[in-house]
């Protein structure tokens, strides 16, 4: 059973080097609605209970900023601190001091990334403030850090940890960058997975929703953090399923069952983890427009290729050079596969994947330590407190020697 609890990742809020400013053409996309599906309020987003506005803007873990404060810390939003453009606005790099948390001079203190909602946004207050709920309360290596908020007049702007080598996206799909190594692209899969199965496993579930490259950060050192948690909803409680809601998410990444009628379950993210793996495998975009016919959707074209061993090597990244492990390859492909199935319910669950992946990132040679080794080695020891409630798997990944880890 992976263990989402197990990363040796480190906050690297103090990391200065910029990835370069990236604007972005991927938006995320509201769907039309299927009708009869009704739109949740906003209190079945909560987590653990329900919050009121009041409530989340006042958690002791996020620093409250004025407008001014972040205007300074990004020299007035100047053109040159800008990072990054999404659907919900302008990423802006600033300083603040590491102590006080107040802006500082830039270039001194610490380096943080300032998302500036744009005024016509249409995911607006709603999601800027689901944003703040959950990552106001939820905690992980493989989570970006919220250090603070602004709300002031018609401004709203989010203050994160600077993530240094910016979006997977702009390392996997631009030129530019040096090429993503095979190790780097395991190592991505297995935090980004460790990430959603922190989500999917808590005590309170959550769906994340939005699983994209753009919305996978990377640290100084490539550890991967999901960011974004503007779209997330709290999992179905009691005997439901699913939760019925808005279909909204990015063409290409959402799960068809989810598209075609509203209904959502965690195994609608682990479709997306699904589209992410190929991305990583073959370095295409889950929907790409220059591209003509089945090209232009990247599950579509390679999905017959994913379970054969023999014809893999034709949608691998060609900036791989080759260098890669075929068997991790294969293995991986394997697993997007599952992933990918049409019916939900044949997916694997998120610790499921991670465990699978766990075995690729492995060293060959190094010795194999028993499940309650492992619990102990340094690497797995978890650092940080958690709602997570694992639960005994019954993956075909898994072989008979590995124990379920229960905490
Ligand atoms: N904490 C951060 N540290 C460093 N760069 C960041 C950070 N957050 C965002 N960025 C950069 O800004 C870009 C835009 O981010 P944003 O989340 O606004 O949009 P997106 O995820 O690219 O698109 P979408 O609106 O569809 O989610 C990212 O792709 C990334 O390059
Ligand atoms: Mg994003």
């Amino acid at each position: 059973m992976g263990n989402c609890l197990d990363s040796t990742a480190r906050v690297d809020a103090h990391a200065i080097s910029a990835s370069g400013v990236s604007k972005n053409s991927s938006r995320t996309i509201g769907f039309s609605a299927p009708s009869g599906l009704t739109t949740p309020s906003r209190s079945s987003l909560s987590l653990p209970t329900p919050r009121s506005e009041g409530e989340i803007l006042s958690s002791p873990n996020l620093k409250p900023f004025s407008f001014n404060e972040l205007k300074s810390a990004t020299r007035n939003f100047r053109p040159d601190s800008l990072v990054g453009e999404g659907g919900f606005g302008y990423v802006f790099k600033g300083w603040i001091d590491e102590n006080t948390l107040m802006a500082s001079k830039p270039g001194s203190g610490m380096v943080v990334a300032v998302k500036k909602l744009k005024q016509e946004s249409f995911q607006g207050h709603k999601e800027w403030l689901t944003e703040l709920d959950y990552l106001g309360q939820l905690h992980h290596p493989n989570l970006v850090k919220l250090i603070g908020y602004c709300l002031d007049g018609e401004n709203r702007l989010l203050v994160y940890e600077f993530m240094a080598k910016g979006s997977l996206e702009n390392h996997l799909f631009r030129r530019g960058p040096q090429p993503l190594s095979w190790a780097t692209r395991v190592k991505i899969a297995v935090g980004a997975a460790r990430g959603l199965c922190f989500l999917h496993d808590a005590k309170s579930q959550v769906i994340y929703r939005d699983f994209k490259a753009s919305n996978i950060l990377l640290d100084a050192d490539f550890n991967p953090k999901l960011s974004d948690f503007g779209l997330a909803k709290a999992g179905p409680t009691g005997d439901r399923t699913h939760v019925s809601t808005q279909v909204i998410g990015t063409h290409g990444y959402a799960a068809p069952e989810y598209v075609a009628t509203g209904r959502l379950t965690a195994k609608s993210d682990v479709y997306s983890f699904g589209v992410v793996l190929i991305e990583l495998l073959s370095g295409r975009r889950a929907v790409d427009k220059t591209k003509v016919g089945v090209e232009q959707n990247l599950v579509e074209w390679a999905k017959p290729y994913l379970g054969d061993r023999r014809k893999l090597f034709r949608i691998m990244d060609t900036k791989l050079e080759g260098q890669y492990s075929q068997k991790g390859a294969y293995t991986a492909a394997s697993l997007a596969l599952q992933c990918l199935s049409a019916e939900a319910k044949a997916r694997p669950r998120m610790s499921e994947v991670l465990a699978a992946l766990e075995q690729l990132e492995a060293p060959k040679n190094a010795p194999k330590l028993s499940p309650i080794e492992h619990q102990m080695s340094p690497t797995s020891a978890s650092k940080f407190h958690s709602p997570v409630n694992l639960k005994p798997s019954s993956s075909p990944f898994l072989s008979p020697r590995q124990g379920v880890r229960t905490r």
